[in-house]
């Protein structure tokens, strides 16, 4: 079994990218004192540093490297090491400029900036296979080392590339995934406008076509190219874990919906020893830490609830959206510890000292362009002192009250073309139902449509659009032995081959929730409908409608108004032990509060109601003890009521009946008893 925590490392992990080769070696000497100074645990090294490793084919440059890990390893800081085979060196592109990706258009990309990488190309491999193993000889017993940081963020900045390479290995994969093209047919329903192919050969991937192409063939494309990343990891894994045996090895994930939409993470979480993540906020006017708290579910979940460690975010602002906010003061150890509490076993940033040169000289870092009489600083050695008083929480697991389901491939299908409206968007439901679950004071774990549900007493299905039908049979089973579901409209319609299930929609749903539907009906853009419900109570639904016929379900809300005046909005199914809650329309957030209210209450959950909008608690629990996490997004003073009584670890203050939690604060007691 390889070994899944950072070698060597005894606290929780603090520090972040360091790239010292910006620098005369004269600033390292600086940079080490500043660590020591702010309590840096761990950094991670060498990510973009094949060009200066290899500066010619086969010639090896370690001397700077060997100077820096033992610099480090005499100042106490463990080294996450960098396989560098995001950004090949130029010269390997003048060898082979094959290995850079082709855009659908035809447009092959230039080398200049990073990630330019065709995955297929056997010189990029043969050359990643080469480098990694001259590292892994060289450093698998450096004292430093604490784990293997393979690429960077697999999947950005390009996510498939579409030359001649992958198009024969996308043939290669398809003999290996159907086995003959008439099983290739039939899954892609080439019948329909021609597109019948009378040999493997015949295909290539999904170039630009004059208008919408195969829909079964664009999925496939998706997974494939997911597929052929992952095997470059892979690759590079075995042979560090071959060399370099006892280290784990991680690369760094982007769960968050908006950073990356082109890695099936569930698949990804299988290969890596120690998940990882990096997370930016998106500063388009939202509430920035429900999305970041999401990001941190779905990565502890990826993670299969097991610790993980977010390995990237800011102190600050960023440099790539169109405006970068500050951090505002306080925001930073909020963003941090929040995702501690989700499970995270320490916070590290890009970067550790801000360039002064190069495309992210206006990111922020650890170091700020000013130096050390900055806030900046003064808050990062707050933190580092914060994360080194919750050395005890190491090892502990989040617990969640629900679970959401969510499936790349299904998101992946939903945002091919021509769906009966461009206005429903999957990760937009799955944003609204997970705020709608935080603002009822939730912990949401994520979890894979086939897997096993019985644990959670709320199973929610924002917009699952592709489900088998071993999915459907599974959310099925887990109704009938007692647990409350709720699901949103145009979800279970197809199958793993964007197939429409056979028989009235949706297929892999219908018994479940006792209700077929007999068409949609989605809303022009500014329409809404109203749906009033047996109190009297009024909600509002946009985007979509339906017709839905109730066969056993029960109709909830009606539809007051709109193309389906008269028919059920939301309805209710009892069968077996359990229910299913079914809604199709667009919900706002008011609608998806009074809804989850009553699935909450169906599945016997305690209401939470006396915490604050915008307080954030959250539990973490293991041997050593349970812990209570509580952040204070807001700007006025609360109380949070305990459990039990407690020690709070950042103040070191007894905690008993109600602990005072200032305006934007965060504090983790250790629950006693
Ligand atoms: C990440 C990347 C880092 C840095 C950072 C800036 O996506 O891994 O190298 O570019 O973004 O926010």
């Amino acid at each position: 079994m390889p070994e899944t925590a950072p070698k060597g490392l005894t606290r929780l992990a603090f520090g972040g990218d360091y790239n010292p080769e910006q620098w005369p070696e004269s600033v390292w000497q600086e940079d080490v004192r500043l660590m020591r100074e702010a309590g840096v645990t761990l950094v991670s090294v060498g990510i973009f540093s094949w060009a200066l490793l290899e500066p010619e084919p086969g010639v090896y440059d370690f001397g700077w490297l060997d100077r820096l890990l033992d610099l480090l390893h005499d100042n106490g800081v463990r080294v996450d090491l960098g396989t560098p085979t995001v950004v090949p060196p130029a010269w390997f592109y003048r060898a082979h400029p094959d290995a850079l990706p082709v855009t659908a258009d035809g447009v092959r990309y230039a080398f200049g900036s990073r990630g330019a990488i065709c995955h297929s190309n056997a010189d990029y491999r043969a050359a990643a296979a080469r480098i990694t193993t001259e590292l892994a000889e060289r450093y698998a017993s450096h004292p430093a080392l604490a784990m293997w940081h393979v690429h960077n963020e697999y999947g950005v900045p390009v996510s498939a590339c579409y030359c001649d390479s992958c198009a024969a290995h996308f043939r290669r994969w398809l003999r290996t995934t159907y086995g003959t093209v008439e099983a290739v047919n039939e899954a892609w329903g080439t019948a329909f406008w021609g597109q019948r192919y009378a040999d493997l050969e015949q295909i290539t991937p999904p170039r630009t076509a004059p208008t919408v192409g195969n829909p079964g063939q664009a999925l496939d494309y998706k997974r494939f190219a997911d597929a052929t990343m992952r095997e470059n990891f892979v690759m590079e894994r075995d042979i560090l874990h071959r060399l370099s045996p006892g280290v784990p090895v991680t690369t760094n994930f982007m769960t968050a919906l908006s950073q990356c939409d082109s890695v099936d993470y569930w698949a990804w979480g299988r290969e890596v020893d120690l998940v990882t993540n990096d997370h930016y906020l998106i500063t388009d006017g939202r509430r920035t830490h429900v999305n970041l708290a999401m990001a941190a579910d779905l990565t502890r979940s990826v993670a299969g609830g097991a610790p993980w460690l977010l390995l990237e975010h800011s102190t600050s602002g960023v440099n790539w959206q169109p405006r970068n906010p500050a951090k505002t003061p306080g925001q930073m150890a909020r963003n941090s510890l929040a995702h501690v509490a989700r499970g995270s076993e320490g916070a590290l940033f890009f970067q550790w000292r801000q360039s002064r040169r190069g495309a992210e000289k206006f990111h922020s870092a650890m170091v700020p362009h000013g130096g050390t009489d900055t806030r900046v600083w003064r808050e990062v050695v707050e933190l580092g002192a914060s994360l080194d008083a919750l050395s005890e929480i190491r090892g502990t697991r989040t617990r969640a009250d629900v679970a959401v389901l969510w499936d790349w491939h299904s998101w992946w299908a939903q945002n091919l073309q021509w769906r009966p409206s461009e206005d429903h968007d999957a990760r937009e439901r799955a944003d609204a139902f997970y705020a709608a679950l935080y603002d009822h004071h939730l912990t949401v774990d994520f979890a894979h449509p086939e897997a096993d549900l019985s644990a959670y007493p709320l199973v929610v299905v924002p917009a699952l659009y592709l489900m088998t039908e071993a999915a459907g049979r599974n959310v099925e089973r887990y109704v009938e032995n007692g647990g409350t579901l709720v699901v949103s409209y145009f979800s279970g319609i197809v199958d793993e081959h964007d197939a429409v299930h056979e028989g009235a929609h949706p297929g892999a749903l219908r018994n479940v929730l006792g209700l077929t539907v007999e068409e949609f009906s989605p809303l022009l853009q500014g329409q809404s409908v109203r749906i009033t419900g047996p109190d009297g109570s009024a909600l509002t639904g946009d985007v979509w409608t339906e017709f839905v016929v109730p066969r056993d379900a029960e109709p909830v809300w009606t539809y007051a108004d709109g193309p389906t005046a008269g028919r059920p909005a939301v309805t209710r199914h009892r069968l077996g032990e359990g229910t299913a809650w079914y809604v199709s329309t667009r919900l706002d957030a008011q609608g998806l509060d009074v809804l989850l209210g009553c699935a909450v209450e169906d599945a016997g959950i305690a209401g939470r109601a006396d915490l604050p909008r915008d307080v954030e608690v959250v539990r973490r629990t293991g041997e050593s003890g349970t812990y209570l996490f509580a952040i204070n997004h807001t700007a006025s003073d609360v109380k949070v009521a305990l459990e039990a009584d407690g020690t709070e670890l950042l103040t070191g203050e007894r905690a008993a009946g109600r602990l005072a939690l200032p305006a934007g604060a965060v504090r983790v007691v250790r629950l006693h008893g």
